[in-house]
């Protein structure tokens, strides 16, 4: 190892992101945002004009490019590498495309068990390759101290796109599929798992230093359902992506009635919702963990100095709980006031906590 790689690595392990990751003591509260690329940026909105979302995220130098916007703009404490949780499923043999005004549409989904047997099965390194060659950019272009994150959608929220076709409001198909066919379920949920842990694991590699899995819309199942049909390919993905050393967040909306079951999927860091205060989150995970969260995205559109109370409030029910990491409860939206997110990430690191 060289002395510059050495000095790098070092700084990256005692950024305020890492430290708050591992539940160290930190100088202040690291913040970044998730989604914190993409619309609501005008650098975003510009590039766009010329690519479409999937030729950004299958060209490296794009992908880093957009991954940069934020942290040129912002005093963030980590970057996320600029890619979608979707394009796992065109490696397993879905035909993805993003209609503007519409969303994401998969044009044959899963609807019977007999499409699940014939997924294809092939190694993200391969199918997936152009975000972990983005990875590897990013983390050449970053500056030393700032941590990456790489990602992936978890087994449920893939499978949610896979089988409705697309974004759904009460996903009558996939519960169906798993209720009908439970034995087709697990084998599909167990292909997921397995690649989402081996795509996780291959973005450490590649160079990220944080890895976090977005359960997205697990919130719609009952609990019981959860910890029959979903906890133990969670675990398995997490567990294989902590292999790799590096901490992983677990994110997930809408299940504060399941966090019981979320703690046992064995993340470093818990990501939550506005819907839970963070005192009674921390009551029902336990303080092995690190948590993650936790601004409704809509606070962002109000009056600064009502932005800043629900921030303070935030910070308050913390104290001086180690192990905490500022973000929103769910992705920026991308009608979101430009100033209100800088001010937001200085007045984050402005607040002294205790
Ligand atoms: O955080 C970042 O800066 C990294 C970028 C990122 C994108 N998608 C880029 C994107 C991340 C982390 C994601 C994750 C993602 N993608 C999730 C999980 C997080 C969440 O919000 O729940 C989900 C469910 C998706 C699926 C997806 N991708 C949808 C439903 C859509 C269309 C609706 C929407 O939000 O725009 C996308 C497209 C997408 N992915 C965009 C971006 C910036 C907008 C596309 C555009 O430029 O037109």
């Amino acid at each position: 190892m060289t002395e510059s790689t050495t000095t790098t690595d070092l700084n990256l392990h005692n950024s305020r992101f890492l430290k708050a990751c591992r539940r160290e003591p930190v100088d202040t509260t690291p913040v970044w945002l998730m989604r914190q690329a993409g619309r609501y940026m005008a650098e975003y909105q510009a590039l766009r004009q010329k690519y479409s979302i999937l030729e950004i995220i299958k060209t490296p130098e794009l992908a880093v490019e957009v991954t940069m916007q934020p942290l040129k703009a912002f005093n963030l404490d980590a970057a996320i590498i600029f890619a979608d949780i979707l394009p796992l499923l065109e490696g397993m043999g879905l035909n993805l495309e993003f209609i503007k005004g519409e969303g994401p549409v998969i044009h044959n989904p899963i609807r019977a068990p007999g499409d699940i047997d014939a997924l294809q099965g092939p190694d993200p390194r391969e199918s997936l390759a152009f975000t972990l060659n983005a990875v590897a950019l990013a983390r050449k272009e970053l500056p030393g101290s700032v941590p990456l994150i790489g990602f992936s959608g978890a087994p449920f929220t893939l499978a949610s796109y896979a089988i409705e076709g697309g974004s759904s409001r009460n996903y009558i198909l996939t519960k169906t599929l798993m209720y009908e066919h439970p034995q087709a379920w697990h084998k599909l949920m167990d292909k997921l798992a397995w690649t989402v842990g081996e795509y996780l694991y291959a973005q450490a590699e590649a160079g990220a230093q944080a890895l976090q899995l977005f359960d997205s819309w697990v919130g719609a199942l009952a609990p019981v359902d959860y910890a029959e049909f979903v906890l133990p390919y969670v675990k398995q993905a997490i567990g294989r992506a902590r292999e790799a050393g590096v901490p992983v967040i677990h994110f997930s909306t809408n299940t504060t009635s399941m966090l019981d079951l979320i703690q046992h999927a064995g993340s470093d860091v818990v990501s939550v919702d506005w819907r839970i205060d963070l005192q009674k989150a921390w009551q029902i995970l336990g303080s092995e963990v690190a948590l993650q969260g936790n601004l409704d995205p809509v606070t962002l559109f109000a009056p600064l100095p009502i932005l800043k109370e629900r921030v303070a409030a935030i910070l308050d029910q913390v104290k001086d709980h180690p192990g905490f990491i500022f973000n929103l409860g769910h992705g920026i939206l991308p009608q979101t006031p430009v100033e209100h997110v800088a001010a937001l990430v200085d007045f984050v690191h402005a607040y002294k906590r205790g």
